[in-house]
């Protein structure tokens, strides 16, 4: 399909804020191709855990050229240790290039099957995906974000308090919004959506309504 009739939708959102979530309803519902960046940090965040002296450009490259989006469904990257680990390399700009060409084919030139795509993380309206043809900023309060996190390590047995969920999510809200290159910011031409007091099944219905609106214009 050529790109100009692609359906493109961008995301950004601090985490655990349900973007994720309703990336992937509205690829199924929209047949779109679906991409959540973060977990591509994750898998960085990972390698440098698992391999902190092989850690180097070259080798990052070398793991990002040989990527398979199946990969990114491993569960081994939802911890919080990865987590944090993605936050802290996800500040580096030359980290951040490389991540950048992987994420372009997804979002411009995604498989035929697909009507377009939809990427989620901190960068897509302000960087990956600017041209996108909707643009949405998913937010909600941090404790809400922290319970919710929470409640998904619980359900994965993950050994960890709320209290320290809570401090994880606060520190890489700060580190993400502070940094230098492709800091989380809202920009002015994306929708704002607060899922605070929102169900899955709400937010996706606010969603939905926006999307049919101008597509069926
Ligand atoms: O979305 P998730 O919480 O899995 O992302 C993990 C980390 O990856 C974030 O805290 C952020 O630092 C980084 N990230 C990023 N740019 C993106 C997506 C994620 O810097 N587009």
């Amino acid at each position: 399909m050529k790109y100009e009739n692609l359906i493109t939708i961008a995301i950004d959102s601090p985490a655990a804020a349900g973007a994720g979530t309703q990336a992937k309803l509205i690829s199924k519902h929209y047949n779109l191709f679906h991409l959540d960046t973060g977990k591509i940090y994750r898998y960085l965040g990972k390698l440098k855990i698992d391999n902190p002296n092989k850690f180097s450009y070259p080798f990052i490259e070398k793991k990002i050229i040989k990527l398979k989006l199946n990969y990114l469904n491993n569960k081994s990257l939802l911890t919080n240790e990865v987590a944090l680990s993605a936050s802290k390399i996800a500040r580096d700009k030359r980290i951040r290039r490389i991540v950048h060409y992987y994420q372009q084919k997804c979002a411009y030139d995604p498989p035929k099957k697909f009507r377009g795509s939809v990427l989620d993380g901190r960068d897509i309206t302000t960087v990956q995906m600017k041209d996108a043809m909707f643009k949405f900023y998913i937010t909600a309060n941090i404790k809400t974000r922290a319970r919710r996190r929470f409640k998904e390590y619980q359900s994965l047995n993950k050994k960890i308090t709320y209290e320290e969920v809570l401090k994880s999510l606060r520190n890489r809200d700060k580190s993400d919004k502070e940094r230098k290159y492709g800091p989380l910011k809202k920009t002015k031409d994306s929708i704002l959506i607060n899922t605070t007091k929102l169900s899955k099944k709400a937010c996706f219905k606010k969603l939905k309504a926006i999307i049919d609106k101008k597509l069926n214009n």
